[in-house]
């Protein structure tokens, strides 16, 4: 399977096929992002890093894979003190990153600018985020939590909170009707999954229910995946506060639910996940972070072609 030089901008383009070859891969690299194992896999190689948004965990695991694989980082930095503050485009931006490095790791806020970019860049673009559109790696990774934590095949998960403009959910919806999941969409009624998505999804023959409550859900899902409502996405503040503290996950909601039961959150998590729910069996989020490593080490790897 070919991945060197492919771009990674959106789950849309990915087959099964395609999603296994990198799950798998990055099982191989699991003892080396856990530092049991040294690699040199990507010597010499230079991985840019542009985050025009706030990030911890896709720009450090993306650091961390690089590293791990004997690679180095070229980390744009704050963009206040880089010449996008002196109004420089994107596109002249990239165009100049890709004479420096051998693949850009792009996050945006405006969706759309990681297609974009891979417009002017000769080298591969990783879409780490792109506003409300998509954020794939993070979609690998999540797969990778499910495969390892629950179980892929014949999926029953629940997407809850903010399915209107989180990318996370949209990317993971249109990769889990490839594997036939049936997925329950649970959001207040103004933060609905759009229109134009549940209808893809329904013509990939995925099986979509909505509803108003984790209640109505949580004993016949194998996958709570929760989300943020994302206070910065919301036009207007006062939007905002009519569906913050809406749908949140405590322990006594867990009381009587099945052991085999996982949440997941790509976080950060503001108050969606009671801090007491951590140390439950069902809580498997901060794992999920971690399997970043490991599945940012795999993509990276391939499409270097340093695997194949
Ligand atoms: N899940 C995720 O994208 O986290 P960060 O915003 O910290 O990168």
């Amino acid at each position: 399977m070919r991945f060197k030089d492919h771009h990674i901008i959106s789950m849309t383009s990915f087959s099964k096929d395609m999603i296994d070859h990198i799950l798998e891969t990055a099982e191989k690299m699991e003892p080396i992002a856990r530092g049991k194992q040294k690699s040199d896999l990507l010597s010499g190689k230079v991985l840019a890093v542009l985050f025009f948004e706030p990030s911890t965990r896709t720009r450090m695991s993306f650091e961390t894979a690089m590293y791990r694989l004997g690679g180095n980082v070229l980390n744009l930095g704050s963009i206040d003190a880089s010449s996008i503050a002196k109004g420089e485009t994107l596109a002249d931006t990239i165009r100049v990153v890709d004479s420096y490095a051998d693949a850009i790791v792009l996050r945006h806020p405006k969706e759309g600018a990681a297609r974009l970019a891979s417009e002017f860049s000769a080298i591969p673009i990783l879409n780490a985020g792109d506003g409300a559109g998509h954020h794939p790696t993070q979609t690998l990774l999540d797969l990778y939590t499910i495969k390892r934590e629950s179980q892929l095949e014949g999926l029953k998960i629940a997407l809850v909170g903010d399915l209107k403009y989180g990318r996370t959910v949209h990317s993971l919806c249109y990769a889990l009707s490839l594997y036939g999941a049936q997925i329950t969409m649970i959001s207040p009624r103004e933060l609905r999954m759009p229109e134009e998505i549940i209808n893809d999804l329904e013509n990939r023959g995925a099986k979509v229910t909505e509803l108003d409550s984790i209640e109505e859900a949580i004993n016949d899902v194998d996958v709570l995946y929760m989300t943020r409502i994302q206070k910065e996405r919301f036009p207007d503040p006062a939007e905002f506060q009519k569906v913050a503290n809406r749908l949140k996950i405590t322990p006594d909601l867990l009381k009587n639910v099945r052991p085999e039961l996982r949440i997941m959150h790509p976080l950060p998590r503001v108050n969606e996940i009671h801090p007491e729910v951590d140390k439950t069996v069902h809580a498997c989020y901060f794992k999920q972070a971690f399997y970043g490593v490991p599945v940012r080490m795999a993509l990276v790897a391939l499409v270097l072609g340093a695997m194949k």
